[in-house]
């Protein structure tokens, strides 16, 4: 039998602010539940004759593929629908489009690049939206990586240090810092001077910990930020829209690569350590962008590695989204 909070019922994920503390557990044992079902062979029905619209501004494999099979093992069906093919902000605006698509959808998940298109959405379709990545959050994501940090370490995350390197005021790693505050994670943003996260988030992030028991602090040093990690997570150093900025970003990240270094650095290589990457990730020369500098923010000895558990995260996208899904717009009676 699957169960959830009613309280979850028609609800925006925008940020992950949109949830409490407590829910964002709640959803992760969902997810949990889900999996576990799906695991042992059994179909759902909880998204019967329920229709979700996922706009996508961006590229997409884990994202946009996560929701069309969340939705299509429940039961429903998902509409992807691409800019180039729909008027949204180009020929009507958002706010007409997301009336329109509020008649038709039972929920809208949207990646893109504003994060005023979700807020939009949110105010004017009358249906549960989704953050399926912004230039400044990736709520969606996060719930996959505290998934996974909960398959290694167990469901009570207080005590285990997560140390993001990289860019440090992208979308991943401002709800990361988000997400970690709200779990009880310490979390620390390791990255150069010029790349720090907005100080108010921090601020914010910092008072969540503190009340769940635990910290987020920001360093510029990998070699010292590094020390008693559990987890070393990193992202792609120029995000989607920012192609202009990439020979400065190589050049300011060059000193932030995870490597078998750094790994070493944690203390914790061999014992309480995995490695985490959103994906897409340049590890080796097997991509146009990565084919002449090789490995960028993550060398190939560390994503291969056995303590490497990117691709249960990638398949964690998928339980999460669908948990996302079931609990806004599920049918409880299906259960
Ligand atoms: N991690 C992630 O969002 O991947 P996609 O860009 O493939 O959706
Ligand atoms: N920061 C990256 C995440 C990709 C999933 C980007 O926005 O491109």
């Amino acid at each position: 039998m699957i169960t959830w909070n009613p309280a979850l019922a028609k609800r925006h994920l925008r940020t992950l602010h949109d949830f409490t503390d407590e829910e964002m557990i709640q959803l992760l044992e969902l997810a949990e539940a889900l999996k576990a079902r799906k695991d042992a062979g059994i179909r759902g029905d909880l998204l019967h004759r329920r229709n979700i619209a996922l706009i996508f501004e961006k590229g997409s494999t884990r994202t946009r593929n996560a929701c069309l099979v969340a939705a299509q093992d429940e039961g429903g069906n998902a509409e992807y629908l691409n800019q180039h093919d729909i008027h949204f902000g180009h020929k009507e605006s958002v706010k007409d489009s997301a009336r329109v698509l509020g008649r038709f959808f039972d929920g809208i998940l949207f990646r893109g690049f504003r994060q005023d298109t979700v807020e939009q959405l949110a105010r004017f379709s009358g249906v549960p939206v989704w953050n399926g990545l912004t230039d400044d959050h990736h709520p969606t994501q996060i719930f996959a990586d505290l998934m996974t940090l909960r398959q290694n370490f167990g469901k009570d995350l207080h005590g285990r240090k997560i140390v993001y390197v990289g860019d440090g005021r992208n979308n991943v790693a401002t709800s990361l810092m988000f997400g970690c505050a709200k779990t009880g994670v310490d979390f620390v943003n390791c990255t150069p001077t010029e790349l720090l996260p907005n100080p108010d988030d921090v601020r914010y992030a910092i008072e969540i910990a503190q009340k769940n028991g635990s910290s987020v602090s920001i360093e510029t040093d990998p070699k010292t930020a590094v020390r008693g990690a559990n987890c070393l997570y990193t992202d792609v150093w120029v995000s989607m829209g920012e192609e202009a900025k990439q020979a400065e970003r190589m050049r300011m990240l060059r000193p932030y690569q995870i490597n078998m270094e750094l790994c070493e650095r944690t203390g914790n290589l061999g014992g309480d350590f995995i490695f985490l990457h959103c994906l897409p990730a340049f590890h080796d020369c097997e991509t146009e962008f990565s084919k002449d500098t090789g490995a960028l923010e993550v060398t190939d000895d560390v994503f291969e590695a056995p303590f490497s558990r990117v691709f249960d995260e990638a398949e964690n996208r998928m339980h999460t989204i669908k948990a996302l899904f079931v609990s806004a717009i599920g049918d409880p009676s299906k259960g």
